[in-house]
């Protein structure tokens, strides 16, 4: 069998694309007798289009027939009162409290039971009432009481469901130009911007109420619509009257747009010769600005602000302060309605110095910044804080700075793309990795502070508040670039609804309506996702160290050397002894002093600092034992390879679904998979060769550095090829590889197999696949050709193109079940494209079972 990288392209085309994700209704198993049991009409208490009443009315009717294929016509608000709930197969009723009593309808609620966005779903005989308290809190209630029947359950007894935080909106990093004519995304994955083409606002914006939709099924109310490294155009008419046609298409869903704006947009724009906050032309053309594009959008939901960051132009450089900055634009909000969300993301990232500074630590900067401006922020002012002190690592300590504002509002922000953590081609699902922040109690003032209670404003009584989440979906017919990854945008409606939920539940809920109801499909689905985060923060980054991704170039593949030497302050502090930031009070950055006292004295203590973020905290040699027993490099060398072992269980646990679910969606995901083990390979010996040759202290076990089955690229007899050295030197084996020796040419690479044994094998080949071209191989044993691959997988995969040879486009083939005689002749032929040389890295031939 042919554990091949082109297995989409083998398998039949069928309908599942992606595009309905996990709104598909499907007709449930059990429909005929559903059908029964469910209302025979349906009422929608508001006939305009624009209103999510009605679009929960068109939804529930689109539902009824989908799921159990039962035609029923949604009547308006004047047959309401007229029909009542006399008919005999009952009535569904959906509207709120509001138009239930304009229909003389009673609606049995307490005064607070519902507040905004809530519903309540009233259950009596056959009728069923779905009160929302506003519009979209019905099409909330509609969409839960589908997502029940989607599941093959009619809900019986009534209940009310209220939202946990106010603010649950999703952060859009799509940018209006790029360089031209695209509407990229970025740290997007899934495709071109659905609302951004050639510096304009899309003239077909036919998947905007599609995403609405998807996003409002699961309770999200907001959606900045553009980059937080924002374009100045953006509050150009031409540019306002496009997304005014965005906010239609999005109003009927209950979701509110936002902007993101550049805080330089006057001076930018050539208008005036300042952007100063306090400077009375700069507060009026703000005014005048804002009320214009309240004209197009009238209930625009605010702003979002990156200022003094990265790059980006903000109050500080004028020497402002933040709370002034956020302050100007939430003025300007202010009569209609509108949240300044500004974000904490603020450091200096052009003269943070590693070697001559012990104690400059980029974790500090949010603490230090917004140090003494709690309670000078406006009132419509809400602080978006990143889940972790620097930016979605596989796992970092919640932000202290959420423990600082007691009189501000704050959010958290979270990443549903995976910028870090694997780019859509590692499978991730991310529920345990934001409770683990979100269910974090600060111990504020001595008392429980969870995270998940500040935000929502319980914890310090704040009325605003909440989540928000970077979502990376594009024009791909699967949005984020994976079926899969599809459980993270589902997931986070759902906990920024309640973020108790069980991340065991809401995987099940979610793959039974994107899959099916086979069990072995939800049984694996749920497990592989459980699995996830664990095993690739196993073999990426370890015990707080941070992901070790190439932070230099696309954040995706493994070069640890990367973090450490650059202003970015992404720093592990690893030398030739010992690793890891010393985030310490006496005598290391203080970072760990920035929490309030009970948990400062926990992680400042080695002793009490979990293992899971040693490395965040403290700088330790490699021999340092861990709670767990292991030393660090130990551990290092050890997680490696079980992360990257259990990897390679996917493709076989995925295997044995097919036939078992939508066969287009088993093999794209499949496809990824297979990746995923390869790449796991990759990171696995990179880490640990890194770690290893700085170290110099052998793996206990004998397995880093030695690869018995492995026959190195380099050693081959070569014909057109020649030695290439790789950069980093960890993510080849042997430092290098072979390349062509012209890009318009063939080569060939040869050897005689004259130590392996007679026998069948698995035989893997790692090579290179560069963006930059579609080379070819072919891999024969004896004159039979074993198989031939395409370098395509800037095409194929998700993750973010990349030029160069390196960890990042490093990729493995395998072909399982290879007969090979003693003294075969193994060749590779390597047909170059474009500017890619047909790299190789290494051949293993290893019996089946293994991993090497
Ligand atoms: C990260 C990310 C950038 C992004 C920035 C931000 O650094 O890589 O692409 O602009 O975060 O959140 O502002």
């Amino acid at each position: 069998m042919l554990w091949a990288l082109l297995l989409p392209l083998l398998q039949p085309v069928v309908a599942e694309t992606g595009i309905d994700a996990w709104l598909r209704y499907a007709r449930v198993p059990n429909c005929g007798k559903l059908r029964h049991e469910v209302p025979g009409r349906i009422v929608a208490l508001n006939n305009s289009e624009a209103s999510p009443v009605y679009t929960a009315g068109q939804e529930l009717a689109l539902g009824f027939a989908g799921i159990l294929d039962k035609d029923v016509q949604v009547s308006d608000t004047s047959s309401a009162k007229h029909h009542g709930s006399h008919g005999h197969s009952g009535t569904l009723m959906v509207g709120t409290v509001d138009q239930f009593a304009d229909a003389s309808m009673d609606v049995d609620l307490d005064d607070d039971e519902l507040i905004a966005d809530g519903y309540h779903i009233s259950i009596s005989g056959s009728d069923v009432h779905i009160i929302g308290e506003n519009d979209r809190g019905a099409l909330y209630g509609a969409f839960n009481y589908l997502n029940a029947l989607a599941q093959g359950n009619v809900p019986s007894e009534s209940y009310t469901s209220n939202p946990d935080a106010p603010i649950r909106w999703v952060n859009h990093w799509d940018n209006l130009q790029d360089g031209g004519t695209h509407g990229s995304v970025e740290r997007g994955y899934g495709g071109e911007s659905i609302f951004y083409w050639d510096g304009s606002v899309r003239e077909d914006l036919s998947r905007v109420p599609q995403y609405a939709r998807l996003l409002a099924s699961v309770g999200i109310n907001g959606a900045i619509v553009n980059n937080v490294n924002a374009n100045e155009s953006m509050v150009e008419p031409y540019i306002v009257q496009g997304l005014q046609r965005v906010a239609d298409l999005m109003r009927p869903y209950g979701v509110q747009i936002g902007m993101s704006l550049n805080f330089a947009t006057p001076e930018l724009l050539g208008v005036l010769d300042t952007y100063d906050p306090l400077n009375q032309s700069v507060i009026d053309f703000w005014n005048q600005r804002t009320d214009m594009i309240y004209e197009h959008i009238p209930d625009l939901a605010g702003y979002l602000i990156k200022a003094s960051s990265e790059g980006q132009p903000g109050p500080l450089a004028i020497n402002r302060t933040l709370a002034e900055g956020a302050n100007l634009f939430a003025k300007a909000l202010q009569p209609h309605g509108g949240i300044t969300m500004f974000r904490a993301f603020v450091y200096d990232s052009t003269s943070l110095n590693e070697t001559e500074d012990w104690r400059a630590d980029r974790a500090n900067a949010a603490v230090e910044f917004f140090d003494g401006l709690d309670g000078k922020f406006d009132d419509n002012v809400v602080i978006q804080i990143k889940y972790g002190p620097i930016d979605f690592q596989v796992r970092e300590p919640a932000s202290p700075l959420f423990a600082h504002l007691k009189n501000t509002p704050s959010a958290i922000e979270l990443q549903v793309t995976q910028e870090y953590l694997g780019q859509q081609d590692h499978v991730m699902y991310f529920a345990d990795l934001w409770k683990s922040v979100l269910d974090f109690d600060l111990r504020v003032d001595g008392e429980q502070s969870l995270v998940k209670d500040i935000i929502a404003g319980r914890r310090f009584n704040q009325p605003l508040g909440g989540y928000a989440a970077v979502s990376g979906i594009g024009l791909n017919q699967t949005w984020l670039g994976s079926h899969l990854a599809m459980s993270n945008l589902y997931l986070y409606g759902q906990m920024a609804w309640n973020p108790d939920v069980s991340s065991a539940g809401v995987i099940e809920d979610w793959t039974r309506l994107t899959f099916g109801f086979n069990q072995d499909v939800i049984d694996t689905v749920r497990e592989i996702s459980l699995e996830a985060w664990p095993t690739y923060e196993n073999y990426t980054g370890n015990l707080g160290i941070q992901t070790l991704t190439d932070i230099l170039n696309a954040h995706y593949g493994p070069n640890p050397a990367s973090q450490d030497g650059n202003p970015w302050g992404q720093w592990t502090r690893a030398d030739t002894f010992s690793i890891g930031m010393d985030r310490t009070i006496e005598n290391g950055t203080g970072f760990a002093g920035q929490y309030p006292p009970e948990v400062a004295q926990m992680y400042d203590n080695i002793e009490t600092t979990p293992d899971d973020l040693l490395l965040w905290f403290h700088h330790v040699p490699y021999t340092y034992v861990l709670n767990s027993g292991e030393t660090v490099i130990q551990h290092f060398y050890n997680a490696h390879y079980a992360g990257s072992e259990n990897a390679q269980t996917f493709p076989e646990r995925w295997q044995a679904l097919q036939g078992k679910m939508d066969q287009q969606q088993w093999s794209e995901t499949m496809h990824k998979f297979v990746y995923q083990a390869g790449h796991s390979i990759v990171w696995r010996d990179a880490i640990n060769n890194f770690y290893y040759n700085l170290s110099d202290i052998p793996d206990e076990l004998g397995r880093v550095g030695h690869h018995p089955y492995r026959i190195e690229a380099e050693s081959m007899e070569l014909d057109n090829y020649e030695l290439y050295p790789v950069i980093p030197w960890n993510t080849a084996s042997n430092k290098t590889c072979i390349v062509t020796t012209s890009n318009s040419t063939t080569g060939t690479a040869s050897t005689t197999l004259s130590d392996v044994k007679t026998g069948t094998y698995d035989v893997a080949v790692n090579y290179f696949d560069q963006a930059i071209g579609h080379a070819q191989w072919t891999l024969s044993i004896d004159d039979t050709v074993v198989g031939k691959w395409v370098g395509d997988s800037d095409v194929t995969l998700s993750h973010a193109p990349v030029l160069y040879i390196d960890g990042q486009t490093a990729i493995r083939i395998t072909f399982n079940g290879v007969d090979i005689k003693k003294g075969a002749t193994l060749k590779i032929v390597g047909v170059a494209d474009g500017q890619e040389p047909a790299p190789i890295d290494y051949v293993s031939i290893f019996p089946p079972g293994e991993v090497d």
